[in-house]
């Protein structure tokens, strides 16, 4: 049971990757400031949680079933809580989808909608009454750079984050009345099963619908470059969860937070010329013309990150 002065964090997506380890290390805050409700859709995958939670675990930490695609469930462990209690609501639950379009079936492509952003609306309209009620709340939520910009062959899961993105803008103005602040994550590539998932899938399917250069494309050019990215600028789930404890200790948190100021340039490019024209010959560019150059700028970021650019730009806490 939490206690007088400590924050009620519930987290969605425990299972493994960011959410597991943002759990694990807000339950092990030497202040005790928070309680975590570490949510999964499946909880014959919680052993590893249990692990690395350690001593915290019905301690500072305790583990509750949650499918954010599932109306039951949300209500479900909602009501379990001590007063539905929510002082930190942190949509992380999400999955990713790459592949050339025609290959990839309606039905795939509504799961991610129904993950990445219905998923989210379910859960944020759930907790809204009692956070209004009690005039107090903060909902982050794990969006990415893809929310910003749309990346290649990533059509369906960027279009995911650019609807929450587009959602919670406009709801954040209205809440802010209420005293419920809004804050989005972006981060870049991070480290974890997410894109393990996605691979496995790659390798299952023979794109079906999809002709020979689009495959080819999608193969040899943007999978390499994409492991690449995921190499060169990848950051570690704990990178990424202390990012989102700093943002949940503020007590005046903003609405955006980039993980990964290597990718602040990509959004300066966005804003820079409104017409897209800058973006979208840029990433084309970078994709058909400048195979070469490609290569080349990504060994430069991986010298310069392993040096002290790294070390300025991810601030430790
Ligand atoms: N990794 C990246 O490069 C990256 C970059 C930017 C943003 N993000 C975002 O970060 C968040 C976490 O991803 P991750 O990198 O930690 O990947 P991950 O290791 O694959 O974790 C995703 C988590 O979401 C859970 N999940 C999926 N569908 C769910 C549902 N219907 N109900 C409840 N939980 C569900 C998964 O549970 P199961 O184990 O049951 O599938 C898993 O625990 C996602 O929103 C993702 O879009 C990731
Ligand atoms: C929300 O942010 C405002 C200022 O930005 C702050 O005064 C308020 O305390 C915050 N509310 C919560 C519940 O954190
Ligand atoms: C868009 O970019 C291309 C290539 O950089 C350029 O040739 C073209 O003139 C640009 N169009 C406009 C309207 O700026």
């Amino acid at each position: 049971m939490a206690t007088d002065g400590q924050k009620v964090v519930l987290i969605t997506g425990c299972s493994s990757g960011i959410g597991l380890r943002l759990a694990v290390l807000l339950a092990r805050d030497t202040q005790r400031r928070f309680y975590v409700i570490a949510t999964m859709r499946d909880l014959r995958k919680k052993a590893k949680l249990e692990e690395e939670a350690g001593v915290t675990l019905h301690e500072t930490l305790v583990i509750r079933q949650l499918d954010v695609c599932c109306d039951e469930s949300v209500t479900e462990c909602l009501n379990g809580l001590q007063d539905r209690k929510i002082d930190v609501l942190v949509n992380n639950a999400g999955m990713g989808q790459i592949g050339p379009l025609e290959s990839l079936s309606m039905q795939d492509m509504q799961k991610v909608f129904d993950t990445n952003f219905f998923g989210v609306v379910r859960m944020i309209k759930a907790v809204l009454p009692d956070m209004k009620r009690r005039k107090s709340g903060h909902i982050v939520v794990m969006s990415s750079v893809m929310g910003l910009q749309g990346i290649v062959f990533n059509d369906v899961y960027s279009a995911s984050k650019f609807a929450i993105e587009g959602f919670c803008e406009s709801l954040a103005v209205q809440l802010l009345k209420f005293n419920v602040n809004v804050s989005l994550i972006e981060p870049g590539p991070v480290n974890t099963e997410f894109e393990m998932k996605l691979m496995e899938e790659v390798a299952k399917s023979e794109f079906p619908g999809a002709d020979a250069d689009t495959v080819r494309y999608f193969k040899d050019v943007y999978l390499p470059a994409s492991h690449e990215i995921f190499v060169t600028l990848g950051q570690s789930p704990d990178t990424v969860a202390k990012e989102v404890i700093k943002v949940i200790a503020m007590r005046k948190p903003v609405f955006r937070y980039l993980t990964n100021s290597l990718y602040t340039p990509l959004v300066a490019m966005k804003y820079a010329d409104e017409s897209g024209n800058l973006s979208v010959r840029s990433f084309y560019n970078l994709l058909f013309n400048y195979g070469t150059i490609f290569h080349l700028s990504m060994n430069l970021l991986k010298c310069i990150t392993c040096n002290c650019f790294r070390r300025r730009t991810v601030t430790p806490s």
